[in-house]
């Protein structure tokens, strides 16, 4: 039975089911152990007996948050702010320090607030382990590329284990934004465009940061950010204004937050933006009324940072003061750097303006996960030097970094098997500055690692001994900038090298040319009007192209590139984002065919800036398709294709797959089973992510024309087979409407499996 466009109260007349928002993830939900619940009631006890002996000013304290401010081995601050917060710590009016890293300091800073303050609370001690501490993994959209859970959630294993050696108990992490806008600086940090991957990958990475103990050692508590909808900025203008609908905003923009919380997430962070006219720090609707009320979340949220004070810039409040009544109201647990809860909540309360039951809940929320970390058993857990000598940068971490950088690649294109390179007899061109980086394959988002700690390209194929490599960086870097700067490196005019690049291209068999963007070019505050290869590398790319076409272009960036010259162009295209303190081993590695890739992409590659945002979950507009060749009035660009360059989900390997025998076996009412086989079709071993889209043909609230599902990474030997299942339960097959319930509506449904969003294979079913 097909269904039109009806309202709600046509959906209970015909059997519709609405499920409670509060399950929807349920699958993914942690299972809570008996043990678990006892020691969580114990912890509870605890909590409220502490609360009871705190005074209002120490309760204030503890949603107080600084960033490390003096050099804890150092003399203390005796002046201005500094001195002032010093005093705070010392009075116990801190409940959490941030970039504050290594065990020494840490133990000192840990020592004030636990020896020397009336109560001895300890510090929560805070950093942004993004990916990864000292020793770095790929940056998350990288790491997204893998379609590997298990790679995803070792990589933030280690992540947790090398910062809690170093002092370090919680994560501002993982971002969990879904964006569609590669202009966004940030999407280097997120898990691409899609919800549901993004939770599958919001789900791994909290579980990689926190363990299934968060008193060990090695685990950290978790921050799922920026809540919400940051991703969404319009124009892709990092901080912007996001406007969005119900629909969106509870089928795009919730999933991941969601899977966090189930995987148990102990902290959200709010975020800079405002949504729909109220600044999301100050939103009750987004801290209570869902996260708090609706999903239950019984840990706390902390402000961005400084973004308490930016509501009075977004002018919602008129002065500090009314900033922090807002934001302590809607269910802003702790105060990044704004230094208002400290100044002014104690007099909100003592107005009336602010309850102190809402200031109780906020403490109690953050204890209790200072007990569940174990910090008022013994506060100096994290502070053992000789540990942190032996985990910091260990074989472990390294040989674990190395493991998700070779699943991040993405091979985007390979023509006449130029890739694998040969091993032996070639005269191979290496070009480009960014082949001989030790700085940028770090990516953003690295401030516990040193500069110049990753594997460079050069040093990596250096390790291929069979060949004669010669390189030339072609464009130069401007040198000498400052690490916030370094965006202005690659944009370099210079083109005295591009003549020695090309007289290297001239005699060489190959050429692989490593362009892109440098890691500071992605990240925080670091939006782009253009997607191309900045500064002067299309030039250089063409110049070499015209002396020696066989080319590897291997591509090294934080967010999509329109490239689509070199596409039309270059025969062989590696897309290897930034892949973190092992990067040049891992793309040596898949040159050669010693990895074989097996990356899909995250997040579309538009093919020009124009069509941003640009993402396949698309609605299908009433004017979706090509009325007769030559007609204007339908949803198109007149001056470019609708399609992307490079669509969600592709991605190649050195072998082939195929796909067949589609076949759906409805089990239930709410329970699908769609079966397909796949074969491997090429001459060597092989992993391949197939893909289950799903489309709900028609529905009240228009659904997109297909919607990842399911996906399953298979690896197959040459000629082998395999019959890959996928579930469809009510998870699947449901949406949110538009007053945010969780409905599964009868109806047609059509499902595609394939390699990519493109995927072709389809067949239909229908729910009663
Ligand atoms: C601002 C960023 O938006 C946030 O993601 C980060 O965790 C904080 N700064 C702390 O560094």
């Amino acid at each position: 039975m097909k269904i039109n466009v009806f309202n709600i109260v046509t959906f209970f007349s015909i059997g519709l089911f609405i499920l409670s928002c509060k399950n929807n993830h349920d699958n993914d939900l942690a299972i809570i152990e008996e043990s678990s619940v006892n020691s969580a009631s114990e912890i509870e006890s605890k909590v409220n007996k502490l609360l009871s002996e705190m005074t209002l000013e120490e309760k204030i304290g503890q949603m107080n948050q600084y960033t490390g401010f003096w050099d804890v081995t150092g003399p203390t601050p005796t002046e201005g702010n500094q001195a002032l917060k010093y005093e705070h710590l010392k009075k116990g009016l801190v409940g959490s320090m941030i970039n504050v890293t290594g065990t020494e300091n840490v133990r000192a800073i840990q020592k004030i607030a636990v020896e020397e303050t009336r109560l001895g609370i300890p510090l929560i001690i805070g950093f942004d382990v993004v990916h990864g501490f000292k020793t770095l993994s790929p940056i998350p959209l990288a790491e997204s590329a893998s379609w590997d859970m298990e790679a995803i959630e070792l990589s933030a294993k280690v992540a947790a284990k090398e910062a809690a050696a170093s002092g370090i108990n919680w994560t501002f992490a993982p971002m969990v934004d879904i964006s569609r806008d590669a202009r966004w600086g940030r999407v280097m940090e997120g898990a691409g465009e899609d919800p549901y991957l993004g939770s599958k990958i919001a789900y791994a990475r909290v579980k990689g940061f926190q363990g299934d103990d968060l008193t060990s050692k090695e685990t950290i508590a978790a921050c799922a950010k920026h809540f919400a909808a940051y991703g969404f900025a319009e124009s892709g203008k990092d901080y912007n204004t996001v406007d969005i609908g119900t629909s969106t905003l509870y089928n795009v923009i919730f999933p991941p937050f969601i899977a966090a919380k189930n995987a148990g997430v102990r902290t959200f962070m709010n975020s800079f933006n405002e949504i729909n006219g109220v600044p999301a720090t100050g939103s009750a609707f987004l801290q209570r009324d869902i996260l708090k009320n609706q999903w239950d979340f019984d840990g706390f949220v902390v402000s961005d940072w400084g973004s308490i004070t930016e509501m009075i810039a977004h002018r919602q409040a008129k002065d500090g003061t009314q900033a922090a009544e807002i934001a302590a109201n809607a269910g802003s647990d702790m105060d990044m750097e704004s230094h208002l809860y400290v100044a002014e909540l104690a007099n909100l309360v003592q107005e009336g303006k602010v309850k102190e039951s809402l200031i109780d809940d906020a403490v109690r929320r953050i204890l209790r996960v200072k007990f569940e970390l174990g910090l008022f058993e013994d506060p100096y857990k994290y502070c053992d030097e000789a540990y942190e000598k032996d985990v910091v940068g260990s074989k472990e971490i390294h040989d674990a970094v190395l493991d998700v950088a070779k699943k991040s690649i993405v091979l985007l294109k390979n023509e006449n098997g130029l890739l694998p390179l040969k091993k032996e007899g070639q005269k191979i061109a290496l070009i480009g500055a960014l082949a001989n980086d030790k700085t940028s394959p770090l990516g953003n988002w690295r401030i516990g690692a040193d500069d110049e700690t990753a594997v460079s390209v050069l040093e990596g194929m250096q390790n291929y001994q069979g060949n004669t490599l010669f390189f030339e960086k072609g464009a130069d870097f401007v040198t000498g900038q400052t690490v916030f700067a370094r965006e202005l490196d690659i944009n370099t005019t210079d083109k005295s090298g591009f003549n020695k690049a090309i007289a290297a291209a001239t005699k060489a068999d190959i050429v692989v040319m490593v362009l892109g963007e440098h890691g500071y070019q992605s990240g925080e505050g670091r939006s782009r009007s253009e997607l191309g290869l900045p500064g002067v590398q299309q030039e250089l790319l063409e110049a070499v192209y015209k002396a020696n076409p066989n080319i590897v272009l291997v591509l090294n960036n934080g967010r999509p590139l329109a490239i689509t010259w070199a596409d039309e162009h270059i025969p062989a295209i590696v897309e290897a984002w930034q892949l973190g303190t092992q990067s040049g081993n891992a793309i040596a590695q898949v040159l050669y065919g010693d990895y074989n890739p097996s990356g899909k992409l995250p997040m579309t590659f538009p093919r020009s800036v124009g069509q941003v945002p640009i993402y396949y979950n698309t609605k299908s507009t009433g004017r979706p398709n090509i009325p007769s060749p030559g007609e204007v009035f339908w949803s198109h660009y007149t001056d470019i294709s609708n399609a992307p360059l490079y669509a969600f989900g592709h991605g190649l390997s050195y072998t082939t797959f195929s796909y067949s025998n589609l076949k759906v076996n409805k089990v239930s009412q709410d329970k699908i089973e769609v079966s397909v086989s796949l074969t491997n079709t090429g001459t060597v071993k092989g992993k391949e992510v197939a893909q289950l889209y799903l489309r709900d043909d028609y529905a009240s609230v228009t659904r997109p024309v297909k919607e990842l599902k399911g996906f399953e990474l298979v690896e197959l030997n040459p000629n082998e087979s395999k019959t890959i299942t996928f579930l469809l339960t009510e998870k699947e097959l449901g949406f949110y409407n538009n007053q945010g319930e969780f409905v599964v509506e009868p109806g047609d449904f059509t499902v595609f499996v394939g390699g990519s969003s493109l995927a072709e294979l389809e067949a239909k079913f229908e729910l009663e």
